[in-house]
This record gives structure tokens, sequence and C-alpha cells, in this order.
């Protein structure tokens, strides 16, 4: 079966604002990598090759990043959604791109370790209608939820106030073109969104099988600051040490990626940590489950878990900074002039936390 992707990258982004204001959610980096590209990749390796990206205000931004998809050997066609309106009217905007054939629909924000390849090929064995995929939860009021019974779906419902069950539903979803008729058929949420997990609901009240999935490897949806972080964490656990930058005067302790061009002087860096091309570390503490970006400066400071983004500097700190997301062309300074004064410039929605 020749099976089509689709990657839902419009979305406000509304819960990792500041960062949001100027970049999409999907392109913010996880061990200096673009979330969306990690989609992108799970698609390919399931054998998937035309994939429609559905996008929004951040149009240009995204189509400037993933270009025309040879890059990973696939080809991307853009399709613009008018309006946030929901994930279901995504695939109603996707329609004339589907045609009649099941696709894996894939919301750009999620992260999967495992990959998509043994689902893929279970959902083409199996032949359901639509095969969702769920894992347990601490807080499944924040998802869509399923409630199972004998290996079955009987209930989905979003973001409920009381959830009936721990299983959250995972971004990541395979579909036959029976969807559309349900698509077509449900009406907006509370929230004002036509909500995919309604029209998945259609589907299991109309008798179609859906099948569920439960995932075992870790799953993350990354559009909040600490699920960031944490798919940092998760990433970068993964990955190997390279030293392909300038490293100097300084120890390096367990997996650390230095990228071409980056220098490191009178340093302790102690992984798993990624250090983009051009970046310059100099007398400072990197600790583990950070990732900084090209072109970035940090100096005489302390950083650990944290992700820090292209031409930012972090310079004299007093301080060990940790936990933080620094968006782009930030600067973090100490000031010697008097009087002795914190001063800020500083984005709408933005979070500061001092000691
Ligand atoms: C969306 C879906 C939700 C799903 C979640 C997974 O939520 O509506 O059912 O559990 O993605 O990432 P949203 O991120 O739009 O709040």
């Amino acid at each position: 079966m020749n099976l089509k992707g689709l990657i839902l990258s419009g979305g406000t982004g509304s819960r990792l604002r500041p960062i949001t204001h100027t970049s999409a959610k999907q392109l913010v980096p996880v061990a200096n990598k673009p979330v969306l590209f990690y989609g992108i990749e799970s698609l390919r390796d399931a054998g998937i090759t035309e994939i429609g990206i559905v996008v929004g205000d951040t149009a240009a931004e995204i189509e400037e990043a993933a270009g025309d998809g040879s890059r990973w050997g696939v080809n991307i066609t853009y399709i613009p959604q008018e309006a946030p309106l929901g994930l279901a009217h995504a695939v109603l905007t996707a329609e004339p791109f589907l045609g009649d054939s099941s696709f894996v629909m894939y919301l750009g924000d999620n992260l999967l370790r495992d990959g998509i390849s043994d689902l893929v090929e279970k959902f083409v064995t199996n032949g359901p209608d639509a095969l969702i995929l769920l894992q347990e939860v601490p807080n499944p009021e924040a998802y869509g939820v399923a409630e199972c019974k004998d290996g079955a779906v009987v209930q989905l419902v979003e973001k409920p106030k009381e959830p009936r069950s721990n299983l959250a539903l995972v971004g990541i979803y395979m579909f036959t073109p029976a969807i559309h008729e349900c698509t077509r058929k449900i009406k907006p949420s509370p929230r004002g969104e036509l909500e995919i997990t309604d029209a998945i609901q259609c589907l299991i009240d109309e008798g179609k099988r859906v099948e569920p999935h439960v995932v075992s490897g870790w799953w993350k949806d990354t559009g909040k600051l600490d699920d960031m972080l944490e798919a940092n964490r998760l990433i970068l656990d993964a990955v190997e040490g390279d030293i392909r930058g300038t490293v100097e005067d300084s120890e390096i302790h367990g997996r650390v990626v230095v990228e071409k061009g980056a220098v490191i002087t009178g340093c302790t860096i102690r992984g798993p940590v990624i250090i983009g091309e051009r970046t310059v570390v100099r007398d400072s503490y990197i600790g583990p489950y950070t990732s900084i970006s090209n072109d970035a400066e940090v100096g005489n400071s302390e950083i650990e878990h944290s992700i820090i983004l292209e031409q930012s500097k972090v310079l004299d700190l007093h301080g060990r900074m940790e936990g933080s997301l620094i968006g782009k062309n930030v600067q973090i300074i100490r000031l010697d002039q008097k009087p002795r004064a914190y001063r800020f410039m500083v984005g709408d929605n933005s979070w500061i936390g001092i000691i």
C-alpha cells in the first residue's frame, strides 16, 4: 500500500511564548535539530515519501527550513490552512492532497523514540480503518483520552475534565480515507476547533474499526517548556560524542558533540551536551543535557539542562543557569555600570527567575 504522510505544522504555539511570537514551535531545536525534522525522518524511515505539511502563519519559515524535502529523499507539498481551526480541519484542508490514499498524520511538535516503521506495518497488515497510538500519562486531562475495552477503543474525549482513563492520544495517527466522511460530519468543540479526536469517535460510532496501540518507548509532545527540555534530555541521552571543532585547555567528560568551527577554551563540559557550529564557549561549565545552537557565545558562566538558540550570548553569570530555554539573538550579560541595577528588555509572555 502506498501511504502518504501528513504533518501538521500550523498552530499558534501559545504554550511556548515568547519563543513562538517570532518562531514556529515545530522549528525549536531539540539537540540542535528542529522538532519537525524528527517527524519527517520518521515518515521517511517508514518508507513514506509523499509528505504534505499543513502550514499556517509560520508557513514561510517552515518552507524555508524544510524545503522540497530532497535532503531527506522525500517530496514535500505545502498545504496552507486558512486559520488554526483544529486538527480535523487540517485534514479537511488536505483532502485534495490526500485523495484516496491511506495516510499517517503526524503532529509536527511530537517526538516518538522508536519511530513509526513497525506501526505502519501493523496498520497495513491488520487493515483497520484507523490505528491510534496511546500512552499512559500522569495528566490525561491535557490530552485526548481513550477508554478501551477488550482491546478495542470504546470512547475518545478531547481534554476531558474528568478523564476516564490515563491513556493519552499520541499525536500520530494512521487513517484510511474513511476519516474524510467524519471530518466533514463533526461540529466544532467547545474550544472552537474541529477535533480529530471527535472525528475518530465518529468512526467508532459508525461501526468502523479503530485499533489502539499502546506505545512503550518514550513519547513527547514538545508544546511546553518542560516537555521541550525533557525531549532535549531524551534525545541527548542517545547522542554519540563527536569533537569536530577546537577544544583547548578544557576537560570533556562523557558524550559531547562539538560541531565544526566551534571553539571551546578553559571549560569543563559534562555530557551529554551538543555545541553548535561556530559557537564560542570559554571559561565555563556546561553540564548534562544542554544544547547550544550555532553562532552562540558563552563566557564565564555555568549552564545545565538548557537549550540556547542561535546567536545568543550568556556572559559572566554568577549563579548557575538551568532548566532554561533561551531564544535566538538573546543577550544575558553582566553590566559593570553604576548604579548597579537589573536591566531587562524582555518580550511579551517572557519568564525570568532570579536568585
Ligand atoms: C493535540 C490533540 C490531542 C493529543 C495531543 C498530542 O492536542 O488534540 O488529542 O493528545 O495533540 O500531542 P493539542 O496539542 O492540540 O492541545
